[in-house]
Parts: C-alpha cells; structure tokens; sequence
C-alpha cells in the first residue's frame, strides 16, 4: 500500500506514468477499472475544483465517492496523541482513519495550515496522522503541498511545450489582499525542478522564499538534471526569455501569524500583477494558475483569456490525472 502525499516520495517515471495514463483517460473517460471500489473524501477547507473532480473521476471509474466535512456534516475531529479531550473534537483521528479504512479502499484530506505557527503548520500534522492510522492509501487533496494540482499542470504544460527538459519556468509571486497558502508554489517548483525545467522563483524580498524543505529539495532536483534554480527580485530579466509564467500568491514565512506586520510589504508589491506588457518579455510564454483566481489583482483579463492561457486546461486536467492517480494506487 502506498499513499501520495508529496511528489517528492515520488520518482519522475512513475509521476510521467500516472501522466500517460491521464492522456488516455482522457480520450476514453468511462471505464470500469475500479467499479465496486470507494473513497472519502475530507474536507477541512472549501472547494470547487478538488471536489467536482474526485467525485465525478471516482463516478466515471466505476467508483463510490463519499464527501465528509469535518466539524460540519461530520464530527470534529482530535489529532493531538495523549490529549484530554474536553474541547469541541468529539472522536481522535486514531477512530477515524481505522474506522473509514474498514469502509472505503481510500482516503483523501484536504487540511489547509492554520496560519498561526508555520513551525507547526509544516508538519502538516492532519494528513500525517491520517498516512499513518490508516490501512488504505491517503491521498492529498492539499495541505501544505497541492500534488494533484502539480500533475495536472505538468500534463497541460506537456500537451503545449512537448518535452520540458531545458525550457525555462517561472514561478512568479502575484499580490493578494490576504496572505495565502504556500501549497501550490511549493508544488510548482518541485514539479518544475522535477520535470527539468530551469526554473526561476520571483518574489518580492527575501521574505517571501518558500520553506527550505522546498528550496532545497528544487534545488537539488536541479542540479542532479544540470538545470539551474534561479532566485530573482527583478521582474523583467525573470520573465525574460520565459516558456511558462506561473502565478500564485502567498503569505511572507517569517510573518507567519504576525500579518498585519507582513501586510505592507505585500500591498506594496500589487505591481506583480500578471499583464500583457510583462507576458511580452516571453514571447511564446505560456501562462498558468491554479484556480480561484481574482482578474485584475493577480493577472490582467487580456493575459487570463488570451490563448497563451493554460489556466482552464489545467483545471480540467485534474479530473483526469486523479483518475490516474486512483487507478495506480488502487488496483
Ligand atoms: N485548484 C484547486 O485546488 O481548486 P479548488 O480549491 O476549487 O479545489
């Protein structure tokens, strides 16, 4: 039994075969490959995409797919070992992951970090105690890594560029009017790294670095395929020269629960914007997002439409890379 939590436990052929098959399902979307098997799916933060598509991929498999929102339409839910439960959990993740692993063939969670202590939100403590109290696959639907979110990027980007090795990526940090989640840009530089691209990490200050766990494992990605991971503050000779540009935003680290201090330094960078002017310095770039996305904070209309936009098929990859994914870890 395996779990998918980080591409990182994960090599580059066994992620391109999880992509291979994602192409083929999605020229052929029904399939009886895992019919009579289940999963659940939890859900500590909202979505659109991530719930749309493990429900309808596990429908078009053949499969059961059972949506529980902990704290809402399920029970609270305690993670701390030894506690003294007198608070607002009414059972321990010890009962619910054995418990849900004698129903279903799999586990997915989405657990967004806190934004209190980023020294406790990286232990992703909520997915952690699900690998290891269930006896079923545990997948990520995003924590402080979004995996799923990496492979269907790496499948749009292979259907536009053909092979990545030696194009140049940029992940470029956009202005949000609230400090975001660091899962998606972790994800974008390792797949990046992991895929052989040269790849260029734009921010702001020095601040705005992602966690050295992410830093480091990029890095040596790209040293062991002679490509090079770029830090840059300067926002032309980034884009310069770019086949992808890739937005996101997210909260300053070393603010982590201090951000009203973080937020002028962030308002003062709202010229990060995504727009045609800067798109030009690539000319043949690509531009992605993950989605949700607000037009005219993080990326101009012109630039989010235009046919240099992957947003959309990325998106729409994620319903067939999760297939993929359910099929490989399933059957
Ligand atoms: N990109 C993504 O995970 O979208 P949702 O938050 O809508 O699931």
């Amino acid at each position: 039994m395996r779990h998918f939590l980080s591409t990182l436990d994960y090599s580059r052929a066994e992620l391109q075969q999880i992509l291979d098959d994602a192409k083929t399902l999605k020229k052929h979307p029904q399939s009886s490959a895992l019919a009579g098997k289940s999963i659940a799916l939890l859900f500590f933060n909202p979505s659109l995409r991530t719930r749309t598509t493990f429900e309808l991929g596990a429908h078009q498999l053949g499969m059961k797919a059972i949506v529980l929102e902990p704290g809402k339409s399920a029970w609270p839910i305690e993670f701390d070992d030894g506690a003294v439960m007198t608070g607002e959990p009414e059972e321990h993740v010890r009962e619910v992951a054995r418990v849900l692993s004698r129903y279903v063939d799999a586990i997915a969670v989405r657990a967004f970090p806190k934004f209190v202590d980023w020294n406790e939100d990286r232990k992703d403590k909520v997915i952690a105690a699900f690998a290891r109290f269930a006896t079923v696959p545990v997948i990520n639907m995003e924590t402080i890594t979004h995996p799923c979110q990496e492979l269907a990027l790496l499948l749009a980007l292979q259907e536009r560029l053909g092979p990545t090795d030696g194009k140049k990526f940029v992940l470029t940090w956009t202005y949000h009017p609230k400090p975001l989640n660091t899962a998606v840009a972790n994800s974008g530089l390792i797949i990046a790294a992991k895929f052989g691209f040269d790849v260029t990490l734009l921010c702001p200050t020095k601040d705005y670095l992602l966690d050295e766990r992410y830093m480091s494992a990029a890095s040596t990605l790209c040293k062991n395929q002679g490509r090079i991971l770029t830090i840059s503050h300067d926002i032309e000779s980034a884009y310069r020269g770019a086949d992808v540009v890739y937005a996101k935003s997210w909260g300053a680290l070393p603010f982590f629960g201090r951000w009203p201090e973080e937020k002028p330094i962030r308002d003062a960078h709202q010229h990060f914007i995504v727009d045609e002017k800067k798109m030009d310095l690539t000319p043949h770039g690509l531009f992605s997002h993950c989605l949700p996305v607000r037009r005219g904070v993080k990326v101009t209309d012109g630039v989010l439409d235009s046919p240099r936009s992957l947003a959309i098929d990325e998106a729409e990859n994620r319903l067939h890379v999760q297939k993929a994914l359910l099929k490989t870890l399933l059957s």
